[in-house]
């Protein structure tokens, strides 16, 4: 009922999201990944729809259904991501990177399956680019929020990454928290932003979206 009756506050706004985990590969049939569900960026997809915003979700591999009304664009790697991102962000009103995009990648994918030989074995790994940085570093660019999943220091490395990747608003969850957040259906998330500061206690991943999209769409306003 909400859907159609409720507040939307972000109707004429246009959405991009990351969400989901990137698979890096190995070889032909291996890869690197997390174990990201994907629930909290497709939680976002379907409260922002609600809320009114015309939603693109670049997401990384999850057993999801697409959200009604969101134009969904499936990737694997997080170089696919930030090349879909940026095919995509143009006229973007706001970008929320809730993707946990690998750090790593394998710094030379094998072209075929790796036999095994001796009893130890290295991968060289290098950087990926960071999509969040990337959007934020554009000239044109969205209201850009990003996600820190910390087990420590919650609130002094997410402002580290507010400042350096040149966010305007970051959400915070503490995957310490047994049954929050990574892989869970609920989440508590505390907000930073240059000046302020909420918290959003624990509750289910669609409740907080809204919570969160609501304080985002006050932000966009005054912004
Ligand atoms: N992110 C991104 N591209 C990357 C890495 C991260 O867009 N290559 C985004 C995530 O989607 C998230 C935010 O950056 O919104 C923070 O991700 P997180 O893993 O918490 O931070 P990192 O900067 O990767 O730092 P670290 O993992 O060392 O804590
Ligand atoms: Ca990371």
């Amino acid at each position: 009922l909400v859907q159609f009756f409720g507040p939307k506050p972000l109707t004429g706004h246009k959405l991009l999201l990351t969400a989901g985990p990137t698979r890096e590969p190995i070889d032909p049939v291996r890869y690197i990944s997390n174990h990201s569900s994907g629930k909290m960026g497709f939680a976002l997809a379907t409260a922002a729809t609600q809320m009114g915003a015309e939603v693109t979700l670049v997401t990384g591999p999850v057993n999801l259904a697409t959200p009604l009304g969101v134009t969904r664009i499936n990737v694997e790697s997080a170089q696919d991501m930030l090349d879909a991102v940026m095919d995509n962000v143009d006229n973007q009103d706001i970008f929320i990177g809730c993707a946990a995009v690998a750090d790593y990648r394998i710094a030379e994918v094998a072209e075929s399956k790796i036999k095994k030989s001796s009893e130890n074995m290295q991968l060289a790994l290098v950087r990926n680019p960071d999509i969040l940085a990337s959007v934020s570093a554009l000239t044109k660019r969205p209201f850009t929020v990003g996600f820190a999943a910390e087990t420590d220091n919650v609130e002094e490395y997410a402002r580290g990454k507010l400042e350096r990747k040149k966010l305007d608003l970051i959400a915070a969850n503490d995957v310490s928290i047994a049954g929050l957040g990574f892989n869970a259906d609920a989440n508590a998330l505390h907000v930073f932003w240059q000046d302020g500061s909420q918290q959003l206690p624990a509750t289910d991943k669609l409740t907080l979206a809204k919570q969160l999209l609501t304080l985002i769409a006050t932000k966009i306003k005054t912004s």
